[in-house]
């Protein structure tokens, strides 16, 4: 009697148990099924985002490249401008060089003729030729032909080293730079340009240095100097640097023309000009920004019509040089 009871209760223990081993295979094969989805949720996430790495890299590339796209139509432009009077430059010197010819013939014939009837003869006909041909007007031309054709290929040149600066993002290595330094090198370059229409006060407090590409820096300086100049027919440039700290801080306030609300949010806009043809290609400030940018900086602008703008150009402090002072 007490011993079948006993061996029910083992058998009711047993099927329990057979239960709880049963429940604890199911779980764990549901747990060992929940891994494996994880686990493939996982790879795709993985993927997925492989994928959206490699999409946005393709965006920023085709950013760029059609930001290029739209400066070629510019360039080709800009480029196509000199080049047309370069052209016609160099036909008129081939004509003035026709003419001379003439000229040398002509005195050869002169000097070298025996009786002095035929030379006296000669110097009436050179006489007549120069100024028939007009030769002192064409003397004259012809320097200012070739001082005009080199400025036409200074444009040029400019414009394709714009372009380089523009396309290059990271050449070469940044060096420990003084600013101050760059501002007076690069003053000294613009100051034929600039000299006519104005003033430079040279407000320079003395900040630390920071380290970055000397010539793309300069060329930032530069664009912001000769835009303030173009934008006044007379007037003042304070350029100023300021030690704040992490960083410096390089301004430049002009009191020109001003800009308004819509010139002001399209300056860094590449191709962007208000400038006629020949005078402004809109690439000044974009590339400046890019300069910029690349330095880790930042570059902003105030303006007002009728008063002035003001760019200030934010860089970081040469942080391993602050750390060792
Ligand atoms: N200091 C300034 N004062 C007034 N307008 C300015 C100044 N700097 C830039 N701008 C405006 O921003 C435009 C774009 O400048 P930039 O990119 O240097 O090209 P560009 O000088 O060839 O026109 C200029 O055409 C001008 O309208
Ligand atoms: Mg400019």
């Amino acid at each position: 009697m007490e011993l079948s009871v006993l061996e029910r209760k083992l058998a009711r223990e047993k099927a329990r148990r057979q239960k709880a081993e049963q429940l604890l295979e199911d779980k764990s094969r549901e747990l060992y099924l929940s891994y494996q989805t994880l686990q493939e949720s996982h790879d795709k996430l993985g993927e997925a985002m492989q994928e959206v790495k490699s999409q946005q890299r393709q965006l920023v590339q085709s950013e760029k490249m059609a930001s290029l796209g739209t400066m070629s139509a510019g360039v080709a432009h800009e480029i196509n401008n000199p080049l047309a009077f370069i052209f016609s430059n160099v036909n008129s010197l081939a004509h003035a060089i026709e003419q001379f010819g003439k000229y040398h013939q002509l005195v050869t014939e002169m000097v070298s003729a025996d009786a002095s009837d035929s030379r006296d003869q000669n110097a009436a006909e050179l006489l007549k030729y120069i100024a028939d041909a007009d030769l002192d007007y064409l003397f004259e031309d012809c320097g200012d032909l070739i001082s005009e054709t080199s400025d036409g290929i200074q444009r040029v040149k400019n414009i394709v080293a714009g372009l380089q600066a523009f396309a290059r993002s990271d050449t070469g290595q940044m060096e420990d730079l003084d600013v101050i330094e760059s501002l007076t090198n690069t003053l000294k370059l613009a100051n034929n340009q600039i000299k006519f229409t104005m003033k430079v006060v040279e407000d320079f407090q003395p900040i630390p240095q920071v380290s970055g590409f000397p010539g793309k820096l300069s060329q930032v300086f530069l664009n912001l100097i000769v835009n303030a100049s173009q934008a006044m027919e007379e007037g003042e440039l304070i350029i100023a640097t300021r030690d704040l700290g992490d960083t410096v801080s390089i301004s430049f306030t002009d009191n020109g023309s001003g800009m308004t609300e819509e010139t002001v949010d399209s300056v860094f806009t590449p191709f962007f000009t208000t400038k006629p043809v020949g005078k402004g290609t809109g690439l000044g400030l974009s590339i400046s920004h890019g300069i910029v940018a690349e330095h880790n900086g930042e570059i902003s602008v105030t303006s007002e019509v009728g008063v002035g703008t003001c760019f200030t150009v934010v860089l970081p402090v040469n942080s391993q040089l602050q750390q060792a002072a």
